[in-house]
Order: structure tokens, then sequence, then C-alpha cells
């Protein structure tokens, strides 16, 4: 494994690899993800066997364009309206697969549908164009732990797995794209994300539905209950904080502690407790440590999304997250 910056050059190595059926790590504006040839069936058993993720989770399939993803799936008109509006970026739409889209089983885990996302990430961007082909990456962190948002996350995950790592800092949302199901009239967020469900709302008038993804049983194969977790457990709307524990703070009135502590955004900001979360998540899990206090966060916006990942890093682990 080696991380290289994402220069022209080791764009243009990182194709050369996808095209030899390997994988390797590279930037989106969501979190980092690892990436491998979506048609190549033996390729994208290495993302699953890398990432000990179950076959049943299917993988996001990446392309530049809108062109691009028509040539793999059918829009309705709701899915075009969504794509138009907020694509390049972090929205991903789940979509019927065409039978001639040349995705083969693995990558959709069997599903009758595809989930496409078009990232906005200039290095993204450069590296799907230059490559041609769609790009099945899932987030580049191990099956349920905290995702990737910088190139050492990939490398303390999945490091021996990765042919190269495409370094280019660290990602500038900081959560997953948000997945909506578009494959039938109505539209429903699958996963909260980047983008949140009152943007989508305000700037398209689509009413979005929100699944009820958190029991065991997940409508998106992905959305099991425990997931996103550090090794300690970590507790929500936490107003003190108690021996053995590390401090999630939020805003400007943290309680005081003489433990780890970070706050993901003294003056209250959501953007940039997002983009904060999950390397917060993953430093404050220490030995020594066996509980994170998160503060409460409000619950509009991206902290929709936010409180999502907390209730999640919070719940009971499951074996197979
Ligand atoms: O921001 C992101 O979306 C990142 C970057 C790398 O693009 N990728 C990412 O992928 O988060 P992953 O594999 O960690 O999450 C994909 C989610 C999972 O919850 C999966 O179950 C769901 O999308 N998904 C994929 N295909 C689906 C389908 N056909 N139907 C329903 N859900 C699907
Ligand atoms: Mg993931």
């Amino acid at each position: 494994m080696t991380i290289v910056a994402a220069t022209p050059s080791a764009i243009r190595r990182a194709a050369d690899l996808l095209r030899a059926g390997e994988l390797v790590g590279f930037p989106t504006e969501t979190v980092y993800g690892l990436g491998a040839d979506a048609t190549n069936p033996a390729a994208v058993a290495k993302i699953y066997a890398a990432k000990h993720r179950p076959r049943f989770n299917p993988l996001i399939v990446h392309v530049a364009d809108l062109a691009a993803a028509q040539q793999l799936a059918e829009f309705s008109d709701a899915a075009g309206r969504l794509a138009a509006a907020f694509w390049p970026g972090p929205l991903t739409l789940v979509l019927p697969l065409r039978a001639e889209a040349g995705i083969p089983d693995i990558t959709v885990a069997g599903l009758a549908t595809v989930a496409i996302r078009v990232p906005k990430h200039a290095v993204a961007q450069d590296l799907l164009r230059t490559f041609g082909h769609p790009v099945a990456a899932p987030s580049a962190n191990r099956s349920g732990h905290v995702s990737a948002t910088s190139p050492d996350h990939v490398a303390a995950d999945l490091g021996a797995h990765c042919a190269l790592i495409l370094e280019a800092g660290s990602s500038e949302i900081g959560l997953e794209s948000t997945v909506i199901d578009a494959s039938s009239g109505e539209l429903t967020v699958l996963r909260q994300g980047g983008l949140p469900r009152d943007k989508i709302t305000a700037e398209t008038g689509e009413k979005i539905a929100l699944a009820g993804a958190t029991g065991r049983r997940p409508n998106s194969p992905g959305q099991l209950l425990s997931h996103y977790a550090p090794r300690c457990g970590l507790r929500m709307n936490a107003t003190a904080i108690g021996p053995s524990e590390a401090l999630l703070a939020f805003g400007p009135h943290a309680p005081d502690t003489k433990g780890p502590s970070i706050n993901l955004s003294p003056s209250g900001d959501l953007r940039e407790a997002a983009t904060r979360l999950f390397a917060a998540l993953r430093e404050l899990d220490q030995p020594g440590i066996n509980c994170i206090a998160a503060m409460p966060i409000p619950d509009t916006g991206l902290g929709e999304a936010i409180n999502d990942r907390l209730r999640r890093a919070a719940a009971p682990r499951e074996d197979d997250a």
C-alpha cells in the first residue's frame, strides 16, 4: 500500500490499477472510498473481502456524470429532477438497474436496483473520467467501523488491501452521501447523509419520506442498527462526564472534564461538526476509555445525519454490521 498525493500521474496510475482489477482508495467530498471496477466481479469481490462486508450489502456505483448514470439505470422524472439539482454532490439515487448496464450481480448484491452517485470532488471526477468505467466504492473503512475521512483512516483500516491510496486531505463534508430510493413512485431516504432532507425539499419541492430504518431489519441492506461504531461505547445526550469517559462536545457550553475531549464545533455550526465527526470518534476511541459521552446535537439540517450516526454508534453491536 502507498499513499500518494493525487497528482495527474498518480490518478492515471490509479486508473490503471482499477483496470487491472485492483482496489484503490480515493477521496470524495463526503468520505474516502474503496474503489474497484464495478463491471469486474473478481475486483468487486475483493472489496467485500477487504471490508469483511456481508455479501448482501450492495455497493454504490460511481460515475462522472448524469449521462453515464443513464447508461446504467432508469430515471423517473422525480429522479431526474434530483439528479439535475444535486449532482455532482453528496446524493446517491437507488434506481432500477438496466439489463444492458454490464453491472454484475455481486456489485448490487443480486438486487434489481443499483445505487448511483456522481461525486463532486475534483480527484474523484478525474479518476472516473480517466478510468472511463463505473467504479464501485463503499466507504473505505472496515465494515461496521467509523467511515474514513482522511487517507490515514483508510490506511489504518484497509491499508493492506489497497494497491494505492490517493491523498487529498480531509473530506470536506465528512458524512456519507444521502441515499434516496427513487426506484418507485415515492422518494424515500434510506440513509441520511451529507445532503439534508430539508435542503432537498427547499430546492426541488419534492417531499421525501424517511424510511423507518432504525430497527434490526434494515430496509436498505446496509442500514443495520449498529454501524459507524468506535471500539468503545457511546452514549448520547450527555450533560456530565463520568470516569473513563471521553467527551464529544458541541457548542459553547461544554462541561469541564480532565479526560480526553473534542468539541465538534464550539460555535455550534453543524457543517463544521459533520466534517469533524468521524475523525473525532476515531481519536476519542483510546485505550482506557470505556465510553464516549456525546452532548446533544440539534436534530435539524445536517444534525439529522449526525444524530443518525451517533445512534448507530451507541446501539448494541451486531456481528455482521
Ligand atoms: O458518500 C458515500 O456514499 C460513500 C462514498 C465513497 O461515495 N460511499 C458509501 O458507501 O458510503 P457504503 O457502501 O458505505 O454505503 C452504501 C449504502 C449502504 O447502506 C447500502 O446498503 C446502500 O447504500 N445501497 C447500495 N445499493 C443499494 C440498493 N440497490 N438498494 C438499497 N440500498 C443500497
Ligand atoms: Mg459505509
